[in-house]
C-alpha cells in the first residue's frame, strides 16, 4: 500500500499542512523540534488510531484549538481510500470514505506500517509491558483474530481477576463460575500464545541475517519468554500446563487477587551471540538490534497482508557509525515506501537523494524541495 497524501489540521504544531509523499523513499528534514516526528505520529495514528508518543489526546491538538484532523489517501491494489481520523478533546472519530467506523478492528488494516523511533530502545530497555505492547500492535495490524481474541482475553482476565478478590473476602462466592472463568481464559490465551510465538520465530528467520550484513557481527536471536514452561505450543500441551498451574496455585493466586499465569505476564529479550543485550548490548547495538527486528518485519507484513507496509523511520541515523548508516540505507531503499525523518542530510548519500522525495519542515511549515 502507498500513502499518497497527507493532510493536517490543528495537528501538533501544524496549522494547515499537506504533503504528497512519492511511493520510495521519503525524506523529511528539519531542525530539533520543527514538527518531523509530528508528521510520523501523524500517519501513526492514521494507521492505528493512536500515537506511541501520547494516549493522552489533548497534546495531540494544537494549543488553543479544539480538535485536529488527520487524513490520508491510502493506495492499495488501485484502490484509493480515504482515512480520517477527528481528535476531539476525549473523543475520536474514525471514518473510511466518509463512513464512520466504530470498531478500531474494522478499521486497522487499511493502513499498515512498521514504525522505529528513538523511544523504540525502551523495547529492549524498559519493561516487559512495553515489549507486550510491541507484540499487540503489530499482530493486531497482522490478524483481526488476534486483535479480537486479545480484547476478549483481556476482559476474562479483569473478571477473573475481580473473582479472585471475592474468593478472597467471601469464601461462599461462586468457585464454579471462577473454573468456568479460568477455562475461557486458558481457550484465548491458546491463541495468543501460539500467534506470539509464530510472529517470533517469524523475526527469528531474518533477524540474524539483516543485523549481520548491517553490523558484521553473528547471531542475533529474539527469545519468546511467557512465564510459563511449554514444551511445544500445541493447543492440548498449553491448555495442560495451564490447567495445571492454575489448579496448582489457586491459593497463591488467591492470596494475590490476580491471575498470576498467562500471556499477559510475556516477555521477550535480544540475544547476541547467547549476550543477553539488556544487559550486555552498547546503546548503538541496542539500537540496531531494534531495526533489525523491524526491518524483519517487513517480509513478514508483506506475506501475511498481501501488501507491502509503510516504513517510518525516525531518527535512525543517530548513534550508527557511517558505515553502518550506509548499509542501513541500502536495506531501506527497496521497492517500499518509506519516509524517514533526519536533522543532517549529510546523512545520507547523494546515490540515495536522487530517488527520493525531500521536504523541509520549519515551525510546522512543509516545503518540498
Ligand atoms: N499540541 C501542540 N500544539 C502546538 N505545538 C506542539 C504541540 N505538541 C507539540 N508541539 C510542538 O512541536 C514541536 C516538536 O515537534 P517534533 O517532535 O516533531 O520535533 P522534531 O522535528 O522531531 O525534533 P527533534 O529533531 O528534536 O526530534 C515542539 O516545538 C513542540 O512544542
Ligand atoms: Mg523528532
Amino acid at each position: 500500500m502507498i500513502l499518497q497524501k497527507l493532510n493536517l489540521l490543528n495537528f501538533r504544531n501544524y496549522e494547515k499542512a499537506s504533503i504528497s509523499f512519492g511511493p520510495n523513499l521519503n525524506i523529511i528534514i528539519g531542525k530539533n523540534a520543527q514538527g518531523k516526528t509530528n508528521i510520523l505520529e501523524a500517519i501513526e495514528i492514521l494507521a492505528l488510531t493512536k500515537s506511541h508518543r501520547s494516549g493522552v489526546d489533548p497534546n495531540l491538538i494544537r494549543i488553543g484549538k479544539e480538535k485536529a484532523i488527520l487524513r490520508g489517501r491510502v493506495k492499495e491494489n488501485r484502490i484509493l481510500n480515504d482515512l480520517e481520523i477527528e481528535i476531539i478533546t476525549g473523543n475520536k472519530k474514525i471514518q473510511v470514505n466518509q463512513n464512520n467506523i466504530s470498531r478500531v478492528a474494522d478499521y486497522i488494516s487499511y493502513l499498515n506500517i512498521i514504525m522505529f523511533t528513538p523511544d523504540d530502545l525502551e523495547l529492549i530497555k524498559n519493561s516487559p509491558s512495553i515489549r507486550r505492547n510491541f507484540l499487540n500492535i503489530e499482530l493486531s495490524q497482522l490478524s483481526k483474530t488476534y486483535l479480537n481474541t486479545y480484547n476478549e482475553y483481556n476482559k476474562i482476565l479483569k473478571t477473573r481477576n475481580e473473582y479472585l478478590k471475592l474468593l478472597f473476602t467471601n469464601s461462599i462466592a461462586d468457585k464454579k463460575y471462577f473454573d468456568i472463568l479460568t477455562e475461557k481464559l486458558i481457550e484465548k490465551a491458546i491463541i495468543i500464545y501460539k500467534k506470539r510465538k509464530e510472529f517470533i520465530d517469524c523475526l527469528n528467520q531474518k533477524i540474524d541475517q539483516i543485523f549481520f550484513d548491517i553490523s558484521k557481527q553473528k547471531s542475533l536471536k529474539i527469545l519468546y519468554e511467557p512465564n510459563l514452561e511449554f514444551e511445544t505450543m500445541e493447543e492440548d500441551h498449553i491448555r495442560e500446563v495451564m490447567r495445571e498451574s492454575f489448579q496448582k496455585n489457586y491459593e497463591k493466586e488467591l492470596n494475590n487477587k490476580m491471575t498470576l499465569y498467562g500471556p499477559h505476564r510475556d516477555d521477550f529479550s535480544f540475544y547476541l551471540n547467547d549476550i543477553n543485550l539488556k544487559y550486555f548490548g552498547s546503546q548503538g547495538q541496542q539500537r540496531l538490534a531494534i531495526i533489525c527486528m523491524k526491518l524483519a518485519e517487513i517480509p513478514i507484513f508483506e506475506e501475511v497482508c498481501k501488501t507491502k507496509p509503510l516504513l517510518l523511520l525516525d531518527d535512525i541515523f543517530s548513534e550508527l557509525d557511517l558505515e553502518k548508516r550506509k548499509k542501513l540505507l541500502k536495506y531501506i531503499n527497496k521497492d517500499l515506501q518509506s519516509v524517514i525523518t533526519t536533522t543532517d542530510l549529510k546523512n545520507i548519500q547523494k546515490k540515495f537523494l536522487e530517488n527520493a522525495n525531500i521536504y523541509y519542515v520549519e515551525e510546522g511549515k512543509i516545503t518540498r524541495k
